[in-house]
C-alpha cells in the first residue's frame, strides 16, 4: 500500500502491515509500561486494580482506538481534520483540538521522566546505580531530580532528539527504530524477570501481582484504571486517528488494534514481574510513587553479572521505547499547526517543542523550584498527569467514541471495520456497534463521576 500520493497532499503511508503494528505499537508501548503500570498498581494494591484495568482496556480502550482508526482512514486526515471531514460545519472538531491540547500536557510531565531516563543511561554506565542498598538507590534518585539544571536539560535534550525525528518524517523515523528495537527490549525484560523472581524473598512480590485483594478497590483506584487504559493504549486524544490515516486500506483495523493491545499488556505485565518481586525481595514499600522504576531497576541488575552494561542496556531500550511514544504525542500538536493552521513542518516542530520546553519546566521543577506551588493540591507534575489521565482522556475518548457511533453512519462504520465487505465479519461489526453506542460511554460516563464524586454507589 502506498498511500502518499492522496488527496492530503504530503501524507506518507506505512509500508508494511508489520510497518502499521510496529509503528502503533511504537506509540503505545512506552513509559506507560516500565514506569506508570508499575507505580500505579503499586499505589492502588497490586493484582485487583490489574484485573480492573485489563477489564477497561477491553471494554473501553479497544473499542475507543478501533474508532480513531476509523474516522483516521475513513478520513485520511489528522484527528482535527478527521472531524472537519466527517463532519463539517459542525462543532465536533473542537474534540480534536481538545486532543491536541491533551498530547501537549502528557508531553509537558513525559519528556520530564523520559529526561530521568536518558540521564540513567550515564549513570548506569559509571557503575554508581549499582548498590542493594534501597537507600543508596533512592539518595541518589532523589538528589538527581531535586537538581536544578541537571533534569532541565535532559528534558530538553529529549525535546530536541524527539523532534528532530519528528523531522525525518514518518517512515524513517518511527517505523525503522521501533521494528528492530522493541523485541530486544522484550528479551532484556524477560532477562529481568528471571532475576528477579529468583531472588530471595520475591514470592511476596508475585502474590502482590496475582492474588487479587478487592478490598483495594475504592472508586478513585477505579478511576486510575481507567486512565491508564486511555494512557497506555494512546487513545482519547487523536494519537490513533493520525495512525488510522496511515493505515493501508487492506489492513484490519480490528485485528491490527487487538494485536497492539495485547502485546502492550504482555510488555506491561512483564515490566510488574520484573519490579514486584524486587520490591519486596529487598524490602520497600510498593507506593513509593514515580521513583519506583528508578528505584528497583538498578537494584534487580545489581544483583547478576555483568549488571551495569545489562542497566545501561535496560535504559537504552527504555529511553528508545520513549521516544516511539513521544514522537506520536509530539506529533499531534505539529500536525495541527501544519494542516489546520497552515505552518510549514520545520516551524510547527519548532514551535511546538519551544512550547513544550516551557510548560515542561514547570513539570521538571516541581521536585525542585516549585515544589510547593500546588494546584487543587498538585504539583504540576502530577496536575497534568492527574487532569489527563483522569479527566481530559476519558472525556475526548467519550466524544470520539460518540462520534462514530452515533454521528457517522453505520454503513460508513461497518464499510471501514470489514474493509469493504471483503472481511465478512458482520456478526464482531454489530458487537463492536452495540459496544460503542451503549457499554463503553456508559461505562466511562459512570467511572468518570464516581471517581470524581458526583455520584456515589
Ligand atoms: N502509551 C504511551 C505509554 O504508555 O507510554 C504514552 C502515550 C503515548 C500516551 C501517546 C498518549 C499518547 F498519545
Amino acid at each position: 500500500t502506498n498511500l502518499s500520493q492522496t488527496s492530503m497532499g504530503a501524507r506518507e503511508g506505512f509500508g508494511t502491515t508489520l510497518g502499521v503494528i510496529a509503528a502503533t505499537l511504537g506509540s503505545a508501548v512506552g513509559l506507560g509500561n516500565i514506569w506508570k503500570f508499575p507505580y500505579i498498581t503499586g499505589e492502588n494494591g497490586g493484582a485487583a486494580f490489574i484485573l480492573v484495568y485489563l477489564l477497561f482496556a477491553c471494554l473501553i480502550g479497544l473499542p475507543v482506538m478501533i474508532s480513531e482508526f476509523i474516522m483516521g482512514r475513513r478520513s485520511n486526515a489528522a484527528s482535527v481534520g478527521a472531524f472537519k471531514k466527517l463532519a463539517p460545519g459542525t462543532p465536533w472538531f473542537l474534540t480534536g483540538i481538545s486532543g491536541v491540547l491533551v498530547a501537549f500536557l502528557i508531553m509537558s510531565y513525559y519528556t520530564s521522566v523520559a529526561g530521568w531516563v536518558f540521564a540513567y543511561i550515564f549513570k548506569s554506565m559509571g557503575g554508581g546505580l549499582l548498590t542493594t542498598d534501597p537507600k543508596v538507590s533512592e539518595q541518589v534518585f532523589n538528589s538527581f531530580i531535586t537538581g536544578t539544571w541537571s533534569p532541565l536539560f535532559w528534558q530538553w535534550l529529549v525535546i530536541i532528539v524527539t523532534g528532530a525525528i519528528i523531522l525525518a518524517g514518518v517512515k524513517n523515523g518511527i517505523e525503522r527504530m521501533t521494528k528492530t528495537l522493541l523485541p530486544i527490549l522484550f528479551l532484556l525484560l524477560i532477562i529481568c524477570v528471571i532475576r528477579a523472581v529468583t531472588l530471595p524473598g520475591a514470592s511476596e512480590g508475585i502474590a502482590f501481582l496475582m492474588k487479587p485483594d478487592f478490598s483495594k478497590i475504592t472508586s478513585a483506584t477505579i478511576l486510575a484504571a481507567m486512565g491508564l487504559a486511555f494512557f497506555k493504549l494512546s487513545v482519547g486524544m487523536g494519537v490513533m486517528t493520525t495512525y488510522g490515516s496511515y493505515i493501508g486500506k487492506n489492513e484490519s483495523l480490528f485485528g491490527t488494534a487487538v494485536k497492539v493491545m495485547l502485546a502492550d499488556i504482555c510488555v506491561s505485565l512483564l515490566a510488574g514481574l520484573a519490579i514486584f518481586p524486587a520490591v519486596f525481595a529487598f524490602g520497600f514499600s510498593p507506593a513509593q510513587g514515580p521513583k519506583l522504576l528508578f528505584m528497583t531497576i538498578p537494584m534487580v541488575f545489581s544483583s547478576m553479572p555483568m549488571g551495569s552494561f545489562f542497566l545501561t542496556i535496560f535504559f537504552i531500550l527504555a529511553s528508545v521505547a520513549a521516544t516511539g511514544a513521544m514522537i506520536s504525542l509530539y506529533n499531534v500538536p505539529v500536525a495541527y499547526l501544519t494542516e489546520e493552521v497552515g505552518c510549514s513542518r520545520k516551524v510547527a516542530t519548532v514551535i511546538i517543542g519551544l512550547l513544550m520546553a516551557l510548560v515542561g519546566s514547570t513539570a521538571t521543577l516541581s521536585n525542585n523550584l516549585l515544589a510547593n506551588f500546588k494546584v487543587f493540591g498538585l504539583t504540576m507534575f502530577d496536575f497534568y498527569g492527574y487532569i489527563t489521565d483522569n479527566i481530559m482522556m476519558p472525556i475526548t475518548g467519550l466524544i470520539i467514541a460518540l462520534f462514530v457511533a452515533w454521528r457517522m453512519s453505520k454503513y460508513e462504520v461497518a464499510d471501514e471495520l470489514s474493509n469493504g465487505g471483503s472481511l465478512n465479519n458482520g456478526g464482531f461489526v454489530r458487537f463492536y456497534l452495540v459496544v460503542v453506542r451503549f457499554v463503553a460511554p456508559v461505562a466511562i460516563i459512570v467511572v468518570l463521576l464516581n471517581g470524581l464524586g458526583f455520584i456515589k454507589f
